[in-house]
């Protein structure tokens, strides 16, 4: 990372910190800026947290690491997530997870290489009467079939 791109980072997490405050409470909703911001939180980002809150740097990593919307890499422009829990399992999840692997060519956790989406599961969306379900982005999509969620992705 650049030494610009290292003050660009500082500053706006000094900013931050100026509108929510040192204290532990501050973590999440400045992890949660960073992360809107930049798509991820950045290594540097993670230093410059636990510095300016007076806190360890595994603890800041512990919190991304522990929340799924969370992330310590690079995300694609589009998050897709499928619901990985039980209900939407038996209601046909993995032949929809095939389909969504096979068209875009990765596996969840991944991110296409054209950086346009990255696929995560998630626990439950409380959309269980209506699995299987995934989210894009902000929006839910429910009785999926495969050939449905591959018409999804492609108009993502
Ligand atoms: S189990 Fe998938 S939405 Fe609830």
């Amino acid at each position: 990372m650049l030494v610009t791109e290292k003050n660009t980072i500082t500053g706006e997490i000094e900013e931050l910190v100026g509108l929510y405050g040192q204290g532990r409470s501050a973590l999440m909703p400045i992890l949660q800026a960073v992360q809107k911001k930049h798509r991820y939180i950045p290594d540097f980002a993670q230093q410059e947290i636990a510095r300016l809150l007076s806190i360890h740097p595994v603890e800041v990593f512990s919190v991304i690491s522990f929340y799924s919307f969370l992330h310590s890499e690079p995300q694609g422009r589009n998050i897709v997530r499928l619901c990985k829990t039980i209900v939407c399992d038996l209601a046909g999840k993995d032949e929809v997870e095939k389909a969504i692997k096979r068209e875009l060519s990765i596996c969840f956790g991944e991110t296409t290489r054209d950086n346009n989406i990255t696929l995560e599961h998630t626990n439950c969306l409380g959309m269980c009467d209506q699995g299987p379900a995934m989210m894009v982005n902000d929006k839910i999509y429910t009785k999926l079939t495969p050939e449905k969620a591959v018409e999804i992705l492609k108009s993502v």
